[in-house]
């Protein structure tokens, strides 16, 4: 049994959140075993911007009651670098590569989609829309109006599929889908992690306990995990029933139960955040829980 995705064919539902899996490090670690028993049916590159990023200062984790805030601030090598460096080594797995890029302008957008466009490695392109716009300040992704002007100038770059990462910190995640749809996406992915702040625990020697720190180096960061499922299963049920393209859900997913949870309301497939990070194998033991007829060796 398969699951067909954008004209892709995958072995099941299951994938990894952007940023959340290192295929390439974790291959270095574990070599053909991790091909043997590859836990996520298509694999999601972290968010490649233009030139690099050198990411956020530390400390950028902190653990919540039920969830992790995160301010890595997104750094990577460029777009460049991704090509040589990585893309050979992404090319490898055993599964379709979908290469998460960002910009903060159309033409930025654009020189990513041109050159994800050219390279055959790539079977599509998630495109991550949390990114300030650069004349209006407000997430590209936050603003339906922008978002579809947005991908109107850029769609034709791309001659595959390309999903719409939709940003949650929005006051219509809905309308923001459909905005993607009417821009020329072909799916959307949802959620990605919940705008949230973290602060400093107050030390014994700090007489004054209404002075409050912020604990991450970024200042604020975003909230990931089983904290925010709900949220997450909320905003995808919206969203697939506002749009007609497919749904890609995610958010706290930590077992095939909540899996289940998230195509039960609509989406086509499910990804694997924060909860990879605990259990690296939580992909693997979901996608052979689901049922799609996949074994991990
Ligand atoms: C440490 C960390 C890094 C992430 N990096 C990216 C990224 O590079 N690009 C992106 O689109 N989303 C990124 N995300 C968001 C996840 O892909 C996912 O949308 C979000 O964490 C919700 O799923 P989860 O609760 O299962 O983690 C990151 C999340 C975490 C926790």
């Amino acid at each position: 049994m398969s699951v067909e995705f954008c004209g892709l064919a995958l072995a099941h539902p299951i994938l990894n959140g952007s940023g959340t899996f290192d295929a390439i490090a974790a291959r270095r670690a574990f070599g053909k075993a991790l091909d043997d028993a590859f836990p996520f049916a298509a694999f999601v590159s972290k968010t490649i911007t233009l030139a690099p990023r050198a990411g956020n200062p530390p400390p950028r984790l902190w653990e919540a009651q039920a969830g992790l805030v995160n301010s890595i601030g997104l750094p990577n090598k460029g777009l460049d670098r991704y090509i040589s460096e990585d893309l050979p080594e992404l090319a490898r797995l055993p599964v379709p590569l979908i290469t998460n890029v960002m910009g903060s302008t159309s033409e930025e957008i654009a020189a990513l989609l041109r050159a994800c466009d050219t390279r055959a490695e790539i079977a599509a392109v998630e495109l991550n829309v949390s990114c300030p716009n650069v004349h209006t300040g407000l997430d590209i992704g936050a603003d339906p109006a922008a978002l579809e002007r947005v991908l109107r100038a850029v769609r034709a770059e791309l001659h595959k599929p390309l999903i719409v990462k939709l940003t949650p910190n929005c006051a219509d995640v809905a309308a923001c889908a459909l905005a993607a749809q009417e821009g020329g996406a072909d799916a959307v992915s949802l959620i990605n992690t919940l705008r949230a702040g973290a602060l400093t625990p107050p030390g014994p020697q700090d007489d004054d306990a209404t002075r409050q720190v912020p604990w991450l180096g970024g200042g604020t960061g975003g909230l990931s995990g089983a904290a925010i499922r709900p949220v997450a299963l909320a905003q995808v049920a919206a969203v697939a029933q506002r749009v007609s393209i497919p749904v890609v859900g995610m958010g706290g997913v930590q077992s095939a139960a909540h899996a289940r949870q998230f195509l039960g309301v609509g989406a086509k497939l499910v990804a694997i955040g924060t909860e990879s990070f605990r259990d690296p194998s939580a992909a693997a033991r979901i996608a052979a829980e689901l049922d799609f007829g996949h074994r991990p060796a």
